[in-house]
């Protein structure tokens, strides 16, 4: 795993500063205010982050410890001090706030609904005390399986109301995977519903939340359960509950579990290149603290903005961006809990419109699929309310980021490209749009505090342009993660096994232009080797679906006795697929096309053709699964989360 030598050929040159309307009512709109956070965080590191925390965050006990580094790399942020994280999001905004809307929420079916900060408060606090009356406590593990509802917003604050540590576990995921994280996590509640809606369809989650319970998770002692669709489901009177009855008779105040900042406010499992998912343990102030200042430096937070994160709860961006972020800050959270498709693909457009969304943040693989459904359809809706967008999960292709800008964003809105990850807790690299212009693919710069680099083999910092190299944070951070829940070794080999255990490593590779922008360019076990030259794959993906006919593209190697790798591309195209997944002439201009764009050197060997790409629920696409199939290997993934097993066939070249 050596990723010297990381040559970047695809080079984005256009650069798009903010509009003079956007800069004039940013809040931070001048090179020099932002110029004096980054200064006082070289000049100050701990007392930048205090002054901020003191600021930011409402505490009942005051800290005086800002940092403590003295069991490296586990590190303690505002640690003497006491808060409550619920509190902060909800409770000091009553006064001056109480009834302005704190979600909005959309069903598939157009119910609607919005809840002030007054309601929302009173509902989190009812539950809050049925948590407590079915036994839970400060530090008890309860897992959240939940359909993207106000009520998973609600479960969420509830357990930081009272110091209860969530799991959530995205709606998506199968029995078997619920099983996993509520044994790993010890978990004493299970908080679900009878289903969701998606695509017209219902998620069966209490169905599949009895099977979890059917074969383990001996510590469950409660299943809340949320009436959502009102289907017929199987209830064990012993052990579920229904939520309304929980609530029923409940206080609509709690007070506040004052916590030590760094009691656990949640985990979130995420998998690693290895082994099982790996439960990321994020404490309570610092976490908030990553949450409130990004919702200001990077989404530049007014009051009067509807932010809309398209990302599910069950995903860290759910979490900093849609159930803790815009709450902290007094904001109004958007919420759809259905499909981009119904009734078709300009529902997203449809809810901006309606709803007057002017903040809109989600994902390069959402974007890539709505452009796909051509611009006539975003051009009937109005616009007009939008003022900045955001991506985030993986480098956006300079294609679907030109289109997200003008036809979205009406070339009026900036667009930040967020790079982070769910270890991090909230955003790393990301412009600070008011000041910071964009280039299309990069995550431009680091935020104030954020101490990235770029470094080889040996630690030592790449100062030469678009040389890559290992992306690491070489500071502690406080929204960083603590730990992974149950295996702290794992912590310590997983993130700091390099450079003496001084640099946290983020497990991206990533180069510098000459304006010092950073560039992801994939995961470290994404890296090609071709004839001594290495490759992103993600250039190379680029690079193909800049090609007219190309909608998506996933390229891994595959070993190769002359030039060490070969590349293995994977290709969706905009129309049909080609009979059998052969098309000789095709395959034969988008490797010219791909010399072109990048040189020779990056020109697939293979390219094969299906009907979509394999990706988990989430939208990753399953590169590991990707390479066993380049490789001709014999398939042992877990294949059980693919979308459409049936591609399987296509890519392996069998169908
Ligand atoms: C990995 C983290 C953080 C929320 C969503 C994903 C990739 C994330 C970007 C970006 C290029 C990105 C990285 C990172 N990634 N954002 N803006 N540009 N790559 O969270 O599942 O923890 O994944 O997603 O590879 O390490 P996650």
């Amino acid at each position: 795993m050596s990723v010297q030598n990381i040559d970047s050929v695809l080079q984005e040159e256009r650069l798009f500063p903010p509009s003079s309307d956007f800069v004039q009512a940013a809040a931070i709109n001048d090179a020099e205010t932002l110029a004096a956070l980054r200064r006082r965080a070289e000049e100050d590191y701990e007392g930048f982050w205090g002054d901020l925390a003191r600021q930011e965050l409402d505490w009942q006990t005051p800290f005086n410890n800002i940092l403590d580094q003295s069991r490296a790399p586990h590190f303690r942020w505002f640690h003497d001090g006491r808060l409550n994280v619920s509190y902060n999001c909800l409770d000091r905004h009553l006064e001056a706030r109480g009834d302005h809307p704190a979600i909005i929420f959309e069903g598939e079916q157009h119910d609607i609904k919005t809840l002030s900060y007054r309601e929302l408060h009173a509902q989190v606090c009812r539950f809050a005390n049925a948590l407590k009356a079915q036994g839970i406590a400060k530090g008890d593990r309860v897992v959240i399986y939940m359909p993207m509802t106000p009520e998973a917003v609600v479960a969420m604050q509830a357990c930081a109301r009272i110091g209860a540590v969530h799991s959530v576990v995205f709606g998506g995921f199968s029995a078997e995977s619920l099983k996993d994280r509520i044994e790993d996590a010890g978990a004493r509640m299970l908080i679900t519903a009878d289903g969701g809606n998606r695509g017209g369809k219902i998620i069966p989650l209490k169905q599949a939340a009895d099977k979890a319970l059917a074969h383990g998770c001996p510590s469950i002692e409660r299943v809340v359960v949320f009436k959502r669709t009102g289907h017929d489901v199987d209830f064990n009177a012993e052990r579920d509950v229904w939520w309304h009855d929980a609530i029923d008779g409940m206080d609509s105040s709690c007070e506040p579990e004052w916590v030590e900042a760094e009691h656990p406010l949640f985990l979130l499992y995420t998998s690693g290149s290895t082994g099982k998912p790996k439960g990321i343990q994020h404490a309570s102030g610092g976490y908030l603290l990553g949450a409130i200042l990004t919702m200001k430096w990077v989404f530049d937070i007014k009051d009067d903005d509807i932010y809309w994160c398209t990302a599910d709860v069950g995903w860290i961006t759910g979490h900093t961006y849609v159930a803790y972020g815009p709450l902290a800050v007094g904001s109004t959270a958007l919420i759809y809990e259905g499909a981009p498709t119904v009734p078709d693909s300009g529902r997203f457009w449809d809810i901006c419109e309606r709803h007057k969304v002017s903040v809109f943040y989600t994902a390069p693989t959402a974007i890539r699929a709505l452009m796909k459904c051509g611009d006539d359809i975003p051009a009937k809706y109005d616009l007009s309310t939008l003022r900045l967008l955001g991506t985030v999960g993986e480098p956006i292709n300079p294609e679907a980021w030109i289109w997200y800008h003008k036809v979205i964003g009406g070339e009026r809105c900036p667009i930040v490209d967020t790079w982070w990850q769910t270890e991090t807790g909230c955003n790393m690299i990301a412009p600070v749009p008011g000041v910071v212009a964009t280039k299309p693919g990069s995550c431009t710069l680091p935020l104030p505090g954020v101490m990235a680099d770029v470094v080889d083999d040996k630690g030592n910092s790449i100062r030469e342009p678009n040389k890559g190299g290992y992306l690491v944070i070489t500071k502690p951070w406080p929204s960083m993660l603590r730990t992974i829940w149950g295996d702290d070794e794992r912590y310590v080999s997983t993130y700091w096994p390099k450079f003496d255990g001084k640099y946290y490593l983020a497990g991206d590779s990533a180069r510098r232009d000459k304006d010092g922008y950073f560039w992801i360019m994939g995961r470290i076990d994404d890296v090609l080797n071709v004839s001594g030259h290495r490759l992103g794959t993600m250039e190379v993906e680029s690079a193909l679906v800049a090609h007219p006919r190309v909608a998506e593209a996933a390229v891994v190697g595959r070993p190769d006795e002359i030039k060490g790798e070969a590349i293995f591309a994977y290709v969706v195209l905009k129309g049909d697929r080609p009979e059998g997944g052969v098309d000789r002439a095709l395959t034969k201009e988008l490797r010219a096309w791909v010399a072109e764009q990048i040189g020779p050197i990056a020109k697939p060997d293979d390219i094969r053709y299906a009907d979509n790409l394999p990706k988990t629920r989430s939208g990753k696409i399953m590169r590991r699964l990707l390479r066993s199939i380049a490789q001709g290997e014999e398939i042992t993934q877990d294949t059980s989360t693919l979308e459409n097993e049936g591609i399987l066939l296509q890519l392996q070249g069998k169908a």
